[in-house]
Order: C-alpha cells, then sequence, then structure tokens
C-alpha cells in the first residue's frame, strides 16, 4: 500500500476523489505531510474522536514533537509577527489552554452571537440587494465580505476598516510568505492601536470585553494575547465561513428540488447546514497533534513525540458511523459531524458560523425563486491550499417578486 502524501492535495483537481482513497485505507496509517515528513493520518470516525477527546495522550504543543522542527522558520514568518501566529488557543495544552479559553469564553457567549443576529441579518440584505440581474460571482459578491464583516462588528473594528482587514485576511492565507508576513504585520500594528483606543474609550464589542474581562483570581489577558486572538479569529473564522457559503450554495444549486424543499419549510435550513458541514466541511484536516506517550489506536501503536493529523473529511465521511456517509442528505437527522471539531479545542466560533449560515441561506431561498449555476460544472475550482475553498462561483439569481405582507 502507498503512502499518501498530503502534498498532492496542492495540485488534485478533485479534492473528493483524493480523500475518498485515503479514506478507503485503515483507519490510522502512515503519511507525509505537507513538507513530505512522516505523519501518521487518522482518518476513521472513532479514531479521530479518539484523539480529540484525550489531551492527556495528543497534545498540540509542537515541542512534544520529538523531531522538533522550526515550524514558523519552515512557514517563512519573520520573527517580529511570528509569535502572534504561533501563540495561540489551538497550539496550546492545559492549563495554559484552559485559562486562554476560560477568559475568551466569559466574553465570547453564545448570547453575544444572538445580540449580532439583527446586524448580521443587516448585512446580508445589504450584500443581496446589490446582487447584479446578468451572472455573477457569488464568492466575490457575498461568501467573502460578509464573514470578515462579521468578525469585525463582532470584534468592534470601525467599518470603514473592514475592506483593509478583508485585503489582510486574503494575505494572511497567501501562498507568498511576503504577503502573508506584510498582512500579518499590518493586522499586528493595527490591533496594537486600536487596543489603546478601546481603553481609552470602550464599546459593546468583544475586544473591548476581552480588555476587560478578569478571571476569578483577577487574571487578564495580555495585549499579545489579545492581539493573538484578534488574529486567530480572522485566520479561523473568516475563509472557513467563506468555504461553507460557498460550497454550501454549490450543493444547494446542484439540487433544484432540494432548494424548493427548503423554500416551503425555512426551519430545515438548520439541518441543511450541517449536512453542508459534514460532506464539505471547510477544515479538512485539524492542527497537527503529538503522541505524549505510546499510545494505541486503531489497531496500531503510535510512538511517542510522533505527530498525529486527523482528517476531518474522511472521519466525516466514515460509513461505519454514518449511513449513505457518501451521499448528500440535507435533511439527514442523526449528524454528529467533527466539521467543528470536539473536546477541548471545540470551534470557540461554531455558533457564529451556524448562526451566519443559516441567515445567509434562508435570505437567499426567500430573496431568490430560482438559484442556478451560471455555468458548467467542471468549471468549478477549488482553490489550491491546504484548506478547502471554491475559487469562484457563478451564479445566475432570478428575484422573487417583492411581498406586500
Ligand atoms: C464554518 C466555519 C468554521 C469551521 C468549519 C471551523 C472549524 C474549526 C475546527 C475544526 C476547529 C478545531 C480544530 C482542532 O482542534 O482540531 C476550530 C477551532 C477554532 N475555531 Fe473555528 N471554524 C469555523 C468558524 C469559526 C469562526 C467564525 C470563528 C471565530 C470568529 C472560529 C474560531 C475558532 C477558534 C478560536 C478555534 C480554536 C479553539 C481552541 O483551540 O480552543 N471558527 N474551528
Amino acid at each position: 500500500m502507498t503512502e499518501p502524501h498530503l502534498a498532492d492535495l496542492l495540485t488534485t483537481p478533485d479534492r473528493d476523489a483524493f480523500w475518498a482513497e485515503i479514506g478507503s485505507a485503515p483507519p490510522v496509517r502512515r503519511g507525509r505531510y505537507f513538507d513530505r515528513s512522516p505523519v501518521w493520518l487518522v482518518t476513521g470516525y472513532d479514531e479521530a474522536l479518539a484523539v480529540l477527546k484525550d489531551p492527556g495522550s495528543f497534545s498540540n504543543d509542537i515541542n512534544t514533537r520529538k523531531d522538533s522542527v522550526d515550524v514558523l522558520a519552515t512557514a517563512g514568518l519573520p520573527e517580529d509577527v511570528a509569535p502572534y501566529m504561533s501563540e495561540t488557543l489551538g497550539a496550546y495544552d492545559p492549563p495554559d489552554h484552559a485559562r486562554l479559553r476560560r477568559l475568551v469564553s466569559r466574553a465570547f457567549t453564545v448570547r453575544r452571537v444572538e445580540s449580532l443576529r439583527p446586524r448580521i441579518q443587516t448585512m446580508i440584505d445589504e450584500l443581496v440587494d446589490d446582487f447584479p440581474d446578468e451572472p455573477f460571482d457569488v464568492v466575490e459578491r457575498f461568501a467573502h465580505p460578509l464573514p470578515v464583516r462579521v468578525i469585525c462588528e463582532l470584534l468592534g473594528v470601525p467599518g470603514e476598516d473592514t475592506e483593509r482587514w478583508r485585503q489582510w485576511s486574503s494575505g494572511l492565507t497567501a501562498p507568498d510568505p511576503g504577503a502573508m508576513a506584510d498582512s500579518a504585520r499590518g493586522l499586528v500594528t493595527y490591533m496594537s492601536e486600536l487596543i489603546e483606543r478601546k481603553r481609552a474609550a470602550g464599546d459593546d464589542g468583544l475586544l473591548s470585553a476581552l480588555i476587560e474581562v478578569r478571571d476569578s483570581d483577577g487574571d487578564r489577558l495580555t495585549d499579545r494575547e489579545l492581539i493573538s486572538l484578534s488574529l486567530t479569529l480572522l485566520l479561523a473564522g473568516h475563509e472557513t465561513t467563506v468555504s461553507v457559503l460557498s460550497e454550501g450554495l454549490l450543493l444547494l444549486l446542484n439540487r433544484p428540488e432540494e432548494q424548493e424543499r427548503l423554500r416551503g419549510d425555512l426551519n430545515a435550513v438548520p439541518a441543511a447546514v450541517e449536512e453542508m458541514l459534514r460532506v464539505a466541511g471547510p477544515a479538512e484536516i485539524a492542527p497537527m497533534r503529538y503522541a505524549k506517550h505510546d499510545v494505541e489506536l486503531g489497531g496500531v501503536t503510535i510512538p511517542e513525540g510522533d505527530p498525529v493529523q486527523i482528517v476531518y473529511t474522511t472521519a466525516n465521511r466514515d460509513p461505519r458511523r454514518f449511513d449513505a456517509a457518501d451521499s448528500t442528505v440535507l435533511d439527514r437527522q442523526d449528524n454528529p459531524h467533527l466539521a467543528f471539531g470536539n473536546g477541548i479545542h471545540y470551534c470557540l466560533g461554531a455558533s457564529l458560523a451556524r448562526t451566519e449560515a443559516d441567515l445567509a441561506f434562508r435570505t437567499l431561498l426567500t430573496r431568490f425563486d430560482a438559484l442556478g449555476l451560471a455555468t458548467t460544472g467542471d468549471e468549478i475550482r477549488w482553490q489550491p491550499g491546504t484548506a478547502r475553498r471554491l475559487a469562484a462561483l457563478p451564479v445566475r439569481a432570478t428575484r422573487a417578486p417583492a411581498r406586500h405582507d
């Protein structure tokens, strides 16, 4: 059996076929990472969950790795911005992770997300009002601008700066290390100034709440942690949400009868969003874990210090866990997918992403009688990269007549 190379993901024309091949093998197997170094690929659902739920055996801290590599140097990040990119929630283990997560969770509450709903709806309406009658790229006009506006609104970044954030976000995920470093530097400088301004005059945004937040023992977030967290929210929350909005829409464009069903029953949209996340979740692979001691998993022994790569895409299509695992069933009821992870690192923005997707699809279905592809399916391309994201999605949208209730 040949070892799969994740680097092939950067050039494959068909990500689904790539993952289907990897998923057909044993649930834990040897493979190669993007830099061609050896990793254990955890592709089965139960095995992925076992790793996520056991931070005592699997660490997110790079220093646990036996052949410790300088990841930051490999990524080409300059020293002045590297710590802001590496010292993030996703790279921490308990107890540091628990401390940071507890502080952030005090400010980033479900209530805060719920209170954003009317603003998110207004942003969606503004973008949809501007849709042209002729075919257009819905990624450019809708899926890409919406999540960055929402993150800026959440943090309390002034509206006029949103376009700069959008450019920085694109730079942060660009394959060019120079563009990445410039964007990270731009954001770090901007955030330092914004924190000063919020300190002087607070508001009801998340950043002001994070500045104020204190633990029961008086512990609070440092400026560096605040900047790093803001960067993390943008990095973790922008492109992922762009992806679920556009990939989810593509699933609907290819299923006119499902569009009709959902138009007739908008309460069925949340279940459809869950299935979109299962079959086309943007986080195809997890941040790397490292075995803290020799661990038995899926019939193999993973030696202490070895890197362990969970593959969410194959876990979410594991036929041992999901009926009709390879089919898209938009009214699936039993759907405990791992698109947002699980355990202590479970996605902090899950309820925000769900709210955005729910409001976006409800609005698109209500405002348009028909949504169709403006091109043949073959021309739809994934953006080459480590995350799943459509480069463009040309659509034709037929407006529903205005309702006078
Ligand atoms: C559809 C959109 C999204 C998807 C699919 C997604 C997916 C994920 C996944 C899989 C993880 C866990 C990674 C792991 O440990 O293996 C994660 C963590 C995280 N996500 Fe999301 N995410 C989304 C949107 C967001 C948004 C909107 C935000 C915030 C604005 C966000 C912030 C975070 C943060 C801060 C973490 C790290 C949590 C920790 O390590 O404790 N995500 N996300």
